[in-house]
């Protein structure tokens, strides 16, 4: 075991022996580094007021994440370069471009959120091509402002590659970091802590079985993007923590022939476009998942394990057919996605057991597959009702179906009633209508602040009609009718 946490701030190597499990890295960088650019907004993931970036080498090139760093535990930095917006002016003082373009942008007045937008253009200014393809709204979706009214930080975010020259000066030594971080890795579990609170950090999967068999009451961590808001909002401090990051056969995604092999450690944004090559609606909703920063954390892995009712992923998996796959020590086991859902906070989870991989083959050649997430506002928000359907047709007539909700239940549930009344049958709207009617024998809804009971149902039953009215063309023949009309 290896009893040293080592990261590169900026240009620096650190080196640490006794760590709080928990400590945060913007509570690290604030009251331990005196590093006060990152700034505390909400302390859960929501305003990007804390954005860093964490990098890694990949190939013999660094590559870099936006993060939140107020929910990011200090002991997952290990083996990574963490970048806040201090290292980014030159050494001889001046702006970097992307500081440049947001004062000729007129893009900051009161400030506060300023270094955290710095910060996540800063990513993008790294990716450039990578990047470049997704809109630059859906990129700052995690960064909130409440002066500016965000039009001169998009303008600002257009600007910053005209004003850029070649490397900056992080770039241009990039090559003395990664051969710093790469001299790093090692095969070692890392074993760090504090009063006899620890953080594990496995480095392969068979030293993760060992440890949670001897930590049955470990807290397991992928992202911390759920549990580090049990830290700074419920004040808990679990421990010890087991983070599954650094473990490779978790973080894969692989082909299995028929469809994917998901890594229970997998974030979104390594698992996106795998399964919207598969599914092209779970792209479309994998990306209204948290925000940009949220995504490059949280692990599909951790939103399984977690038994959320208004969890993404689940359902949407779940009507694809997905199955999990859980071990404890070299014993694997493999149960359908929804059989794992017990109970609200309760799932078929045996102690010492962890989730591995959940696998989930594409779909068919007469498969309709549609997904639906709806929530108060379009980005950086939990899902009211969340809807997934995969229905397999058979020359018009519905073979089999398989419709998942979240948010209508205590547990992510299909609806069993809605798909008996589908199948069989042929795929037109009095068939759907049926369904619908079932939909209400299937479902309680729950009714809290964020939607009521009956319109929980309403959308839960709409949904179903939407997607039968997208497959069908009906929906494009009334918007073409529309605009016959609308031209006289
Ligand atoms: C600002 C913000 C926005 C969010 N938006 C969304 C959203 O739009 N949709 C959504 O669904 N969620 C959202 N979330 C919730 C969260 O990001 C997801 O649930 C995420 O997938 C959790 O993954 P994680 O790896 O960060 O989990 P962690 O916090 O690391 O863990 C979550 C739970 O899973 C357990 N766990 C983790 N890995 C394993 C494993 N391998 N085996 C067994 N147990 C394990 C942990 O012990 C814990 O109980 C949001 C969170 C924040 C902070
Ligand atoms: S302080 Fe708001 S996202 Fe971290
Ligand atoms: S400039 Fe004041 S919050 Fe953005």
């Amino acid at each position: 075991m290896r009893r040293r946490l080592r990261f590169v701030l900026g240009s620096e190597p650190r080196e640490l022996g006794e760590v709080e499990p928990t400590l945060t890295v913007l509570e690290y960088l604030r009251r331990i580094e005196h590093r006060r650019g990152t700034k505390e907004g909400c302390a859960e993931g929501d305003c990007g007021a804390c954005t860093v970036l964490v990098g890694r080498p990949v190939e013999g090139r660094m590559c870099y994440r936006a993060v939140n760093a107020c929910i990011l535990f200090l002991p997952m930095l290990d083996g990574c370069r963490l970048l806040t917006v201090e290292d980014l002016r030159a050494p001889d003082g001046s702006l970097h471009p992307v500081q440049r373009a947001m004062v000729e942008a007129h893009a900051s007045q009161c400030g506060f959120c300023t270094p955290g937008f710095v910060m996540a253009l800063y990513a993008l200014y790294r990716e450039r091509g990578v990047a470049r393809e997704t809109p630059i709204a859906e990129w700052l979706a995690g960064n909130l402002c409440r002066c500016t009214g965000y039009g001169p930080i998009l303008e600002a975010a257009q600007r910053m590659h005209a004003v850029a020259q070649g490397a900056d000066h992080l770039e241009a030594r990039e090559a003395e970091t990664v051969a710093r971080l790469e001299s790093w890795q090692d095969g070692e579990t890392l074993a760090v802590g504090r009063e006899g609170r620890m953080f594990f950090a496995p480095a392969d999967i068979g030293s993760l079985a060992r440890l949670l068999i001897e930590h049955p009451d470990a807290t397991l961590i992928g992202g911390a993007t759920d549990v580090g808001l049990w830290v700074t909002k419920q004040h808990r401090r679990p421990h010890p923590l087991i983070w599954t990051g650094r473990v490779a056969e978790l973080t894969r995604v692989e082909d299995t022939g028929d469809g994917l092999s998901i890594g229970a450690a997998a974030t979104y944004r390594d698992v996106l476009d795998r399964l919207a090559a598969l599914y092209p609606d779970a792209g479309r909703v994998i990306r209204r998942i948290g925000s940009v920063q949220i995504r490059n954390l949280g692990t599909i892995g951790g939103n399984i394990a977690n038994g959320s009712p208004i969890g993404d992923s689940p359902p949407l998996l779940i009507a694809a057919g997905a199955r999990l796959r859980l071990r404890r020590g070299n014993r694997c086991r493999e149960v359908p996605l929804e059989s794992f859902f017990l109970d609200y906070g309760r799932q078929d989870r045996r102690p010492g057991e962890f989730v591995e991989a959940v696998v989930v083959s594409g779909p068919g050649p007469g498969t309709l597959f549609r997904a639906y997430k709806i929530s108060k506002r379009f980005d950086q928000d939990i899902s009211s009702v969340f809807a997934a359907f995969r229905i397999d047709l058979d020359g018009g007539r519905i073979a089999s179906a398989r419709l998942a909700y979240g948010g209508m239940a205590p547990v992510p549930k299909r609806a069993e009633l809605a798909e008996a009344a589908l199948v069989g049958r042929p795929w037109k709207r009095q068939t759907v209508e049926a369904a619908m009617a079932a939909l209400e024998r299937d479902f309680t809804p729950i009714d809290d602040w964020r939607a009521s009971a009956g319109y929980r149902m309403t959308v839960a039953r709409n949904l179903l009609m939407k997607c039968w009215l997208e497959s069908s063309g009906e929906i494009r023949r009334r918007l073409d009718l529309a605009a016959e009309v609308a031209d006289g």
